[in-house]
């Protein structure tokens, strides 16, 4: 990006923050630090070394190490993308989203207001603290509409009500003290590196494994699906070219006429037939989709109006959601063993929903 020498990217070791930090390092010239606790998601085998990278390994919930991780990045952006993410998780155990993404927000906030007040006049000038959120702090769509920059704030889940938190903290450290912050809200993002315990990875990996794969109560929930790299588009653009205190929802429908919103359903499905042909087994994939109980205050649909980032930046979902889901499930079948590494990290999949 233009103008931009130093980044810090928290949450860089995780799926989306990876995303950046490797489009930053093949793209620009900017110096990366990548400020990351290296919890139970993280994995680094996708950040090659580079001269221009350094991992800083630091948890958010820490004030000190914070304020010294951002004096030693001495950042011109800071993109703020670290958080728990798992909405189920939030629900068996809150209290870590609160710790990193509230906590971690308010240390982090404090800690960047306090380098971009000492920062000499042309830098000062040009900072950008930039927010990584999602369309979850909305709440939950009926069968019409969508969700716009200007959509009320109703988070339902522990993880939704914690990152609408960081969100008000955020516009709040803006409109008190100046910081100039720009603020985007994401709707479900797929593609390589993702940890395999939201949806579309658990499904592929199901499928492979020939074992049933969890449908949440009736299938209907509705999610509006954007391939990460073309997120990471969109989250650059505004990092560098978005309006102060603005904040832009970014969604996965564009001009290829095939809907990014999808039921839960379809999207098992559309995978269970990518695997027929990839991966045929004797029977169809799709007779492993077994309902298990629902999450509890399971959202129904969400739905993004990306109007404004699309006028005002000219940003537009480069991906359809067969062309990146077909990218997602070739990726994930070439890189088994990586899924095998990072999942023995976890056993928390089976545990909750008692698959068999
Ligand atoms: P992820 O779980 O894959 O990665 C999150 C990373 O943040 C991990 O590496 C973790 O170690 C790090 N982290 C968490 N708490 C930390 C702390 N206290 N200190 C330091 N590091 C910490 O998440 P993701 O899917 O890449 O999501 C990244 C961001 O984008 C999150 O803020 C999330 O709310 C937001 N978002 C995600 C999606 C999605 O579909 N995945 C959609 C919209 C917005
Ligand atoms: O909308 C953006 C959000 O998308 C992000 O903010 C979150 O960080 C990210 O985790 C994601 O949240 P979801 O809850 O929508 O994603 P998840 O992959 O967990 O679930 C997608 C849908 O699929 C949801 O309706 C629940 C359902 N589901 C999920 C899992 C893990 C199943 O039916 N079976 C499953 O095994």
């Amino acid at each position: 990006p233009e103008r931009v020498h130093r980044v810090l990217i928290t949450g860089g070791a995780g799926f989306i923050g990876g995303a950046v930090v490797r489009r930053l390092l093949e793209g620009s010239q900017a110096n990366v630090f990548n400020l990351d606790k290296l919890g139970y998601a993280s994995d680094l085998t996708s950040i090659r070394q580079n001269d221009r990278y350094k991992h800083l390994h630091v948890d958010l919930a820490d004030s000190a190490a914070t304020s010294a991780a951002v004096v030693t990045a001495d950042p011109d952006l800071v993109m703020h993308l670290a958080a728990e993410s798992h909405v189920d998780r939030s629900i068996d155990g809150p209290k870590a989203f609160i710790e990193s993404n509230v906590n971690g927000t308010f240390n982090l906030l404090q800690a960047v207001l306090s380098h971009w007040e000492k920062l000499p006049e042309e830098r000062h000038q040009h900072f950008r603290f930039h927010h990584i959120s999602t369309d979850e702090v909305f709440g939950s769509l009926g069968p019409i509409g969508r969700f716009s920059e200007i959509t009320p704030y109703d988070p339902r889940s522990p993880y939704s009500a914690s990152k609408a938190a960081s969100d008000h903290l955020v516009s709040a450290w803006h409109h008190t003290y100046g910081l100039p912050v720009v603020l985007t809200n994401c709707s479900n993002n797929y593609g390589p590196w993702q940890f395999p315990e939201k949806l579309i990875p658990i499904a592929i990996l199901k499928a492979v494994a020939g074992e049933p794969i969890p449908l949440y109560g009736d299938g209907t929930n509705i999610r509006d699906w954007l391939y990460v790299e073309d997120h990471v588009e969109a989250l650059l653009l505004a990092a560098t070219r978005g309006g102060l205190g603005e904040s832009y929802c970014v969604g996965g429908a564009g001009d290829h006429g095939s809907p990014s919103e999808r039921t839960n359903r379809d999207v098992l499905e559309t995978i269970c037939n990518l695997m027929d042909s990839l991966r045929p087994y004797g029977a169809p994939h799709t007779r492993l989709i077994t309902r298990v109980s629902d999450r509890p205050g399971h959202d129904r649909r969400y739905a993004i109006d990306a109007k404004k980032i699309t006028n005002d930046l000219g940003w537009k979902p480069r991906h359809s959601f067969e062309e990146g889901l077909e990218a997602t499930v070739a990726w994930y079948l070439d890189n088994l063993d990586w899924c095998q590494k990072v999942s023995s990290k976890s056993d928390y999949l089976g545990q909750r929903i008692g698959l068999p």
